[in-house]
């Protein structure tokens, strides 16, 4: 989700009114995949690199996420949604991490779409950690030939299937640090589209613009 803060600009207003528009496209893109039957959708809403903000900005976005998440428990409810949220959670607040456990544990059981808030991550802090813990389990099994799956299941995303699809909003080009060993076969498409601006028409666009792609994982048809 990129552009928020230049959506503001634009408007000659602070950027958090861009954080506070985007959350709507959140809501927009979350009842459209609910609609069309998406199983899993994920929301880079704050990477590692983002603690290097000011400060000022970060506290303005923790606390709008804490409390738009209790605002927004009866969407989950309603529509059957599990809330997710994966990274490096040591580094978020106490008050956060709690709002954040009774979160997953209220919707734990849902059957509906996955909505997966990936939260002060990083694809490389996300590698570090799942690397530690397969030198671990090297250790205890030192004939053991690695594969793939012993780094997989060790990953904060054990379990959920990687990425069909990544799309990027605002213009930018670049994968910053996100999903770098689950995006390997991810098809990217790029809009220049601001995320608040970023509502079921466009996602729809984007999901067509997929739809249109020859997928070969590396093979031939
Ligand atoms: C994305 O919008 C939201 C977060 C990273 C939290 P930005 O805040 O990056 O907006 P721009 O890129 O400055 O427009
Ligand atoms: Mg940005």
């Amino acid at each position: 989700m990129d552009g928020n803060g230049r959506w503001a600009q634009k408007r000659g207003k602070e950027r958090i009114y861009g954080h506070l528009e985007g959350v709507e496209s959140v809501r927009a893109v979350m009842e459209a995949a609910v609609e069309w039957k998406i199983p899993y959708i994920s929301f880079f809403a704050f990477s590692e690199e983002n603690w290097n903000r000011p400060a000022a900005e970060v506290n303005t976005l923790m606390d709008m996420m804490g409390r738009t998440m209790v605002n927004e428990l009866h969407l989950f409810l309603e529509y059957d949604i599990r809330f997710v949220v994966l990274g490096n959670r040591a580094r978020l607040s106490d008050e956060l991490n709690a709002g954040i456990d009774r979160m997953m544990a209220v919707t734990a059981a849902n059957k509906g779409l996955t909505m997966i808030l990936f939260l002060s991550y990083s694809g490389q802090w996300d590698i570090l950690q799942a690397a530690e813990k397969m030198a671990h389990d090297l250790m205890n099994d030192p004939g053991h030939v690695v594969q793939s799956a012993d780094l997989s299941r060790h990953l904060v995303t054990a379990g959920i299937p990687d990425p069909d699809l990544l799309i990027r909003t605002s213009g930018e080009k670049r994968i910053s640090n996100y999903l770098l060993w689950q995006m390997a076969y991810t098809e990217f498409v790029f809009t220049d589209v601001l995320w608040p601006d970023f509502r079921r028409e466009a996602f729809r666009a984007a999901l067509e613009e997929y739809a249109s792609r020859d997928r070969r994982f590396g093979k031939i048809k």
